[in-house]
């Protein structure tokens, strides 16, 4: 039996696709007793040169060609494109086609129409590859919901970040500097902003908090803090408090509610997330039977974030994939307000009037001179976000970051 693929997209991700199938094309085979077939491959230009052989690959512009070709069993959407992936998705899904993408963009926006719609149709929509890239985390996730009450989701979520903070803090580099290195190597995007305002982990907390709690949890759900605006005197001060940072994205069931923020956290040395460095990442959760499980590996890159399309291709292929519409309807109590802890807080150009205010919230103070530090009593975000508009700070001007109990 063969399984028919079409690709959409062959950059980054879908040349790994391509390399693995050819790779394993005879394993698979022999383990499932199926053969999979890429039988077309939709790209932007078919005249771009490509780092693959394509003699072999049958290249169109036309997402017509693979809508309209009845053999195709599994669109794989490896675009990256918002707008036209959500078309893709719908309209393949509409003509009885499985679904499988690392777009997480697309799915953090729209997961809950996808799964309906999926669930209605009978058909698989799998999206292993949009958080965590290569690491297994959709999957156990999905499947221990259905155990167990899932309390906490919490992750490093975007390699870029990662990266630039181990550097920092592991070699005393400016946050430029390890930025413009991060861009280079092709970690970091030529505009970072999607990846150091915290966008990027905003939308993989959406798409993990949404499986795990059960519930409506929205992109605007969740408060966001990202790490454009650390500095080098941070790092020091960081540093003395046998700390690292981290950006960690954390929703959790709270009260009667639940509460969802991306932030700058200081993590001591020993531990667990401090030692998940560089360009890799880290999800746990927490259920009520399973207690807490930990998923680490390599957060992003062509062959990884390609092995995880291709997880999810052969349980489609195996019919292995759990059937049904994972997600609930229901409302969740937003209690964001309620978030409180130990923050370190910076703030550069001091005047007279910063001082004091900043002395009002200290519970200790690290270091005072033209940039000020503290840490702050245990105290709600609300208040120092409130305290630190009405000081009128631009967002350069400050460093805030959570101290992980
Ligand atoms: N790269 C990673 O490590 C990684 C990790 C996790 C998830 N992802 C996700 O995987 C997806 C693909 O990422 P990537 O890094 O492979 O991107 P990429 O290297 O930019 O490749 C995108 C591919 O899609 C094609 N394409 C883009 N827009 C299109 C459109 N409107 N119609 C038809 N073809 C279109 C491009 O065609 P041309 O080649 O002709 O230009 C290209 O082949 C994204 O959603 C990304 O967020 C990537």
């Amino acid at each position: 039996m063969v399984l028919n693929i079409g690709l959409l997209g062959l950059g980054t991700v879908g040349t790994g696709v391509v390399e693995i199938i050819n790779e394993r094309k005879d394993a698979i085979k022999k383990s499932t007793g199926k053969s999979i077939n890429i039988k077309r491959v939709m790209v932007n230009n078919l005249n771009k040169k490509r780092d693959i052989d394509i003699s072999e690959i049958s290249l169109t512009e036309d997402f017509e060609d693979i809508l309209n070709d009845t053999e195709i069993d599994v669109i794989v959407e490896v675009t990256g494109d918002l707008e036209s992936s959500y078309k893709y998705i719908i309209e393949g899904l509409n003509a009885g086609k499985h679904v499988v993408t690392a777009n997480k963009a697309v799915v953090s926006k729209y997961l809950g129409e996808f799964s309906s719609l999926a669930a209605e149709k009978n058909l698989a929509f799998l999206y292993e590859a949009s958080v965590g890239g290569g690491i297994p985390v959709i999957k156990p996730l999905r499947e221990q919901i259905e155990l167990n009450e899932i309390n906490k989701v919490q992750g490093i979520l975007n390699g870029t970040c990662n990266y630039i903070l181990t550097r920092m803090i592991n070699e005393d580099k400016d946050y430029r500097e390890v930025l413009k290195v991060a861009q280079e190597l092709g970690y970091a995007e030529a505009d970072p902003t999607a990846d150091v305002e915290g966008h990027d982990t905003l939308r993989k907390l959406r798409i993990l908090s949404t499986l795990g709690l059960q519930g409506k949890v929205t992109e605007e759900d969740i408060l966001l803090y990202g790490i454009g605006s650390i500095n080098s005197l941070d790092i020091k001060n960081i540093k003395k408090m046998d700390s690292t940072v981290k950006l960690i994205a954390e929703a959790k069931k709270f009260g009667d509610g639940f509460t969802a923020i991306v932030q700058p956290t200081i993590v001591k040395n020993n531990n667990y997330f401090a030692n998940v460095n560089m360009a890799y990442n880290s999800v746990a959760f927490e259920g009520d039977h399973v207690g807490e499980l930990k998923f680490y590996g390599p957060g992003a890159g062509k062959l990884p974030t390609a092995n995880a399309v291709l997880n999810d291709v052969l349980d489609i292929g195996n019919n292995s994939y759990r059937k049904g519409n994972p997600l609930k309807d229901e409302s969740l109590k937003n209690l964001n307000e309620e978030i409180k802890g130990k923050y370190y807080l910076r703030v550069s150009y001091i005047n007279n009037e910063t001082n004091g205010t900043l002395k009002e919230l200290a519970n200790q103070v690290l270091c005072e001179d033209e940039d000020m530090a503290i840490i702050t009593n245990d105290m709600k975000l609300s208040k120092i976000n409130s305290i630190l508009s009405g000081l009128n700070l631009s967002k350069d001007r400050y460093f805030l970051a959570k101290i992980m109990e």
